[in-house]
């Protein structure tokens, strides 16, 4: 099916099965690979990206669902010149080892930090609890999006 979707303010036009994981299309369809593929089953939060403000699992997320929305992955959030302040301070914390949940971590704080610019300490664990790190980076976590809490 024909559709269209809003992709880091571009619109993209696609055609691809209505029942595509939005997470294929980011991948796949449109090159953007900073989004991973951890369980794809919505369990890992690997996948998150942004649809329409809220954050979403990109691999249980029908690309049909995101017709007509707006979607920010990862290489929308900043830019390399331009980087977002969680992107810099998972810099300044250090916080990724392995790194391939970071864009999905980063994610989920973006939103946390767009609703609730001044989460306390319990509201960021519970707000990064779906998404899980292998590597056990959670502290770091904590931290950085501390540091950009106001
Ligand atoms: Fe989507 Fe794990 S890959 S939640």
């Amino acid at each position: 099916m024909a559709l269209s979707l809003t992709v880091n303010g571009e619109e993209r036009s696609l055609n691809v099965e209505g029942d595509t994981p939005l997470l294929w299309v980011i991948r796949d369809e449109l090159g953007l690979k900073g989004t991973k593929f951890g369980c794809g089953a919505g369990l890992c939060g690997a996948c998150t990206v942004h649809l329409d403000g809220q954050p979403v699992r990109s691999c249980s997320t029908p690309v049909e669902m995101a017709a007509g929305g707006r979607v920010t992955t990862i290489e929308g959030l900043g830019t390399s010149e331009n980087l977002h302040a969680l992107q810099q301070a998972w810099i300044d914390h250090g916080v990724p080892q392995c790194g391939y949940c970071q864009s999905g971590q980063i994610m989920s704080a973006a939103h946390l930090l767009a609703t609730n610019p001044s989460p306390e300490r319990d509201e960021i664990v519970a707000a990064m609890t779906g998404n899980l790190c292998r590597c056990g980076t959670y502290s770091r976590i904590i931290e950085a999006v501390e540091s950009v809490a106001g």
